[in-house]
């Protein structure tokens, strides 16, 4: 079983590839998932923010692997 990276009372964090992590819980386990995921929007494209121009690119997380 893989080992909590913090815990408190009704709390616990797990820290890992979430596609990784979750194969190691069975089914049911959870009551709610939370999830922030990438959008896959670093393009190498440029957006107008505050009037000027600046790079969509937001780090090599967002980048898109091909599967969309
Ligand atoms: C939109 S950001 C989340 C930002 C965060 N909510 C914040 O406010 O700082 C998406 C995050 O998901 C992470 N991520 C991408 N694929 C992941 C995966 N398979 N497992 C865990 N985290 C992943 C990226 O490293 C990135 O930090």
């Amino acid at each position: 079983m893989i080992k909590p990276y913090y815990r408190k009372k009704g709390f616990t964090l797990y820290l890992g590839d979430c596609l990784e992590v979750l194969k190691e819980f069975p089914e049911n386990h959870f009551d709610m998932v939370f999830a922030d995921p990438p959008y896959h929007l670093s393009n190498g494209g440029f957006t107008c923010h505050a009037g000027r121009r600046v790079s969509v690119n937001k780090g090599k997380w967002d980048e898109s692997r091909g599967k969309i």
